[in-house]
């Protein structure tokens, strides 16, 4: 049975993330449809989401006034004519949720007014209900906590953080999944050119891959100690992997989280540009 009976969910924005999050209230069995409003302007999304089984809208008041929680998913610059539709709409019942990268409780306050606020930074693997998701929340009781944690608990593993620690939660967690599917498709692209086809190759690197996180999240063992049971003294593995970290995978990797921070810390969420 749902939990969420009679507790309406509006999200506002229904792009990649919007999407993943209301798949992932149905996979989850934490929503029914009809429990679920989508707010979109773009109508091939409309469409999309509709074929899909979701209430969809372009009319933001309409959908906040029919609902109690409100998840906005919009992208940074799109922020503020948001939160002018809905402004109107909103009432002291009402618990907002925001994944917008960049956009703070002091500016969803500014542009809102005092409401709860639960400032989330998940992944795309909410669908699957395997995302991480970080939490930062202000101005919650807790029963506002009650209602809301547990919905991201059962579509994967929840942190709550400070909010100054969301631009890190937004490198390690949202962007990492695009940075773990590229050493993915390198890997995949190896074994090809050392005999398997592409769909062969792929599932042995998602499904090693896989068991390789697995390892870590039930063991919480550091990833060298899993490697040094992989690593037979004059080896092949380690012969592999230091040719890697000769070409640079672990610098490589650690300068690719930096340069993301550094451009989100510079982030003009208005413009979406990094300042020259
Ligand atoms: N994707 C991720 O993995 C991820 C993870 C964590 C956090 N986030 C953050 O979550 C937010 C959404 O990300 P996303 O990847 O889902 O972006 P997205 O795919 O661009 O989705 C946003 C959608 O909202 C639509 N939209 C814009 N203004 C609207 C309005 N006033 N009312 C209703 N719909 C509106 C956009 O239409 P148009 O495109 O036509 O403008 C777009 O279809 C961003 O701030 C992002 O940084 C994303």
């Amino acid at each position: 049975m749902p939990v969420m009976k009679n507790l309406k969910l509006a999200i506002l924005g229904g792009g990649n993330l919007g999407t993943s999050l209301a798949k992932g209230l149905i996979v989850s069995k934490q929503c029914n449809y009809q429990d679920i409003i989508i707010t979109e302007k773009r109508e091939s999304r409309i469409d999309q989401l509709k074929s899909l089984g979701f209430q969809v809208t372009s009319n933001n008041h309409e959908a906040v006034s029919k609902s109690r929680i409100i998840v906005m998913s919009v992208k940074p610059q799109q922020f503020s004519s948001l939160a002018e539709e809905i402004k109107q709409a909103l009432t002291p019942d009402h618990i907002l949720i925001s994944t917008v990268t960049g956009i703070t409780h002091k500016d969803i306050e500014t542009a809102l007014g005092k409401l709860p606020i639960f400032r989330i930074m998940p992944n795309t693997a909410l669908e699957i209900c395997e995302s991480m998701t970080c939490i930062a929340y202000k101005n919650t009781n807790s029963n506002h906590e009650t209602l809301i944690l547990p919905l991201f608990e059962k579509m994967g593993k929840t942190l709550i953080i400070p909010e100054d620690m969301m631009g890190a939660a937004t490198v390690v967690g949202a962007c990492g999944i695009a940075f773990a599917l590229r050493f993915m498709r390198a890997m995949s692209q190896g074994g090809i050119e050392i005999g398997f086809n592409s769909e062969m190759s792929q599932l042995i690197t998602a499904q090693t891959v896989k068991g390789a996180a697995q390892l870590i999240v039930e063991t919480s063992n550091h990833p060298e100690r899993e490697i040094d049971k992989v690593t037979t003294p004059q080896g092949i593995t380690i012969s592999g992997l230091n040719e890697m970290e000769h070409q640079g995978l672990s610098s490589a990797v650690i300068r690719g989280l930096i340069t993301s921070y550094n451009k989100l810390e510079n982030l003009d969420t208005k413009t979406h540009k990094t300042p020259k």
